[in-house]
Parts: structure tokens; C-alpha cells; sequence
């Protein structure tokens, strides 16, 4: 069991939207040591292809599997929506995704609930089910945000033109009066102030990377495998540029991660239900 306990959890995203996730595992699990990767040289993820995605989460499940990590966390609405349900059949390690998490929180809140995400996660229905499955007597409207993770990855946080964006998006969501909003891609906290500055106060937000880390903690007392102490200096590798990424999580973070490039195995599939090698 100790060594379990002194391994950490691996969280991943597109780029710099699971920081958001990193975040909240260092407010509710400090003792935890973390593995985040980002696959920074091919995001956004939300205007791919349902292959595509799964073939991405596979690759990086590949090559987290063998880093010692005891749990992961997609940290990634798009891969959560996509691939989640399939690769938890594949690998043996635990695998959390945000939108269960996301979804219960939501429903608590209210009963008109807005959910803005990648186009990839809004054509998938993941929330929209999600939502209903738990309580059928609400109403979901979703919206498809392609402008945002690249302003976001650009760090044109605080441009006029990214408010302007948002406040098109948020639009026909405020004229069906929703009483809560899901941040349904990870990225889009960063942009809280900007949501704050345009929606009522009444309407909750609601983020799932809070809930996931709950869930998480959960899932680690369950199993015996929480760290009791003294975690390790977080490991961050990504598949792009590591001085870009360095530059752009530095103001989230509050420091300079010291980022690692790193190669992920390449995955021939044969199929949606078969990998040639890899695994
Ligand atoms: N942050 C991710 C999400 O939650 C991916 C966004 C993207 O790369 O398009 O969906």
C-alpha cells in the first residue's frame, strides 16, 4: 500500500485547461504528487474528430500508464466525452472524467441549466444525458464555443474582443433565463472574471474541476492509495513547446514550472473497440 501511496495522479488536458483541474487538487489534495501533461502540439481537441480524440486519450494513457501514476484524471471535457466510457474498459488503472462530477453538481443547483463547451463535447450529447439521466425534469441548452480555447491559448484573456466573444455565446443562454452555467471545457475558468462581468449574480456557475478532485478523493479513500504527506514537486510534460507552455500557466500557477517535451507512443487502431499495439 505505501508504495501506492507515494505515486502520483496523472492529469491531463489539450494545454492549459487542466490547470484548472491542478488547482483544485493542490486547495483539496495537497499532499498529492502530480504528473500533468498537456498535448499542447494538438490542441484545440474540440474541433476534432470523434477518432481523432479517442486516439489522442489513448496515446497519452499509453505513456501515462507507464510513469508511475495510481490514478488519472482527464482533466479534458472533450477526451471525457469521448473516449472516457471506452478506455475505462481498456486500462486497469482508475480513470475519473469531469463530466459526471460536473453534471451531479449542476443538478443541485438548479433547473435551467446552460452548459458552454468544445463543439466536439456539444455534439457528443455527453452533458445533455448526463444532466438528464440524473434528473429529467430540467431544461439543458448547450452551446458550442470554438473561438475560446485558442484566445485562451493565445493568453488574450483580458481583450476587449474576448469579452465580446463571450457575451455572444452566453446570449441565448441568458434569453432562456438559465438559473445555472456549466464550464463545460476546463479552459473556460480561466476566463471567470470575464463570465462574472456579464452574468447576473443570480446564476450559479457551476465548474467541475471542483467536483472531479471530490470525486477523486473519493475514489483514493476507497482504494487506500492517498498520499498522507510531503507530495512530490509536480511533473510537467507536454507535446508542444515547453517555454510556451511555461510563459502561459506561469500567472495560473503563480510559478515557473520547470516543463519537460515529451514524445507519446504512436497507437495504430484498428478499430473503435481494438488497438493493434501500445497497449
Ligand atoms: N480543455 C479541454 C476541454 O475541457 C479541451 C479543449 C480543446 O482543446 O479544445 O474540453
Amino acid at each position: 500500500m505505501r508504495k501506492f501511496q507515494s505515486l502520483r495522479v496523472g492529469v491531463f488536458d489539450s494545454g492549459i485547461g487542466g490547470l484548472t483541474v491542478l488547482k483544485e487538487l493542490y486547495r483539496q489534495l495537497p499532499s498529492e504528487s502530480i504528473l500533468y501533461f498537456a498535448d499542447s502540439a494538438r490542441l484545440p481537441y474540440g474541433i476534432r474528430s470523434p477518432e481523432e480524440i479517442l486516439q489522442y486519450v489513448r496515446e497519452i494513457l499509453v505513456w501515462m500508464t507507464k510513469q508511475d501514476v495510481k490514478m488519472i484524471i482527464m482533466a479534458c471535457n472533450t477526451s471525457s466525452a469521448l473516449a472516457l466510457d471506452l478506455v475505462r474498459t481498456e486500462f486497469s488503472i482508475p480513470i475519473l472524467g469531469v463530466i459526471l462530477p460536473g453534471a451531479k453538481a449542476a443538478v443541485e443547483r438548479g433547473k435551467r441549466i446552460g452548459v458552454l463547451a468544445t463543439s466536439a463535447t456539444v455534439a457528443s450529447n455527453a452533458y445533455l444525458n448526463a444532466l438528464l439521466e440524473i434528473e429529467p425534469n430540467i431544461d439543458v441548452w448547450q452551446i458550442p464555443c470554438p473561438k475560446l480555447v485558442p484566445l485562451i491559448e493565445q493568453n488574450r484573456i483580458h481583450d476587449p474582443h474576448t469579452l465580446e466573444v463571450v457575451s455572444q455565446y452566453l446570449s441565448p443562454l441568458l434569453d432562456r433565463n438559465i438559473d445555472t452555467l456549466i464550464y463545460g471545457c476546463t479552459h473556460y475558468r480561466h476566463l471567470a472574471k470575464v463570465f462574472r462581468e456579464i452574468l447576473p449574480a443570480s446564476i450559479s456557475i457551476v465548474d467541475p474541476a471542483q467536483y472531479v478532485v471530490l470525486a477523486a478523493e473519493r475514489e483514493m479513500k476507497l482504494l487506500g492509495i492517498k498520499n498522507p504527506s510531503n507530495p512530490l514537486p509536480t511533473r510537467f510534460c507536454v507535446s508542444g513547446d515547453p517555454e510556451k507552455f511555461a510563459l502561459l500557466s506561469r500567472s495560473w500557477l503563480g510559478y515557473t514550472p520547470v516543463v519537460e517535451n515529451t514524445s507519446l507512443p504512436h497507437i495504430i487502431c484498428q478499430n473503435n473497440f481494438g488497438i493493434e499495439n501500445g497497449l
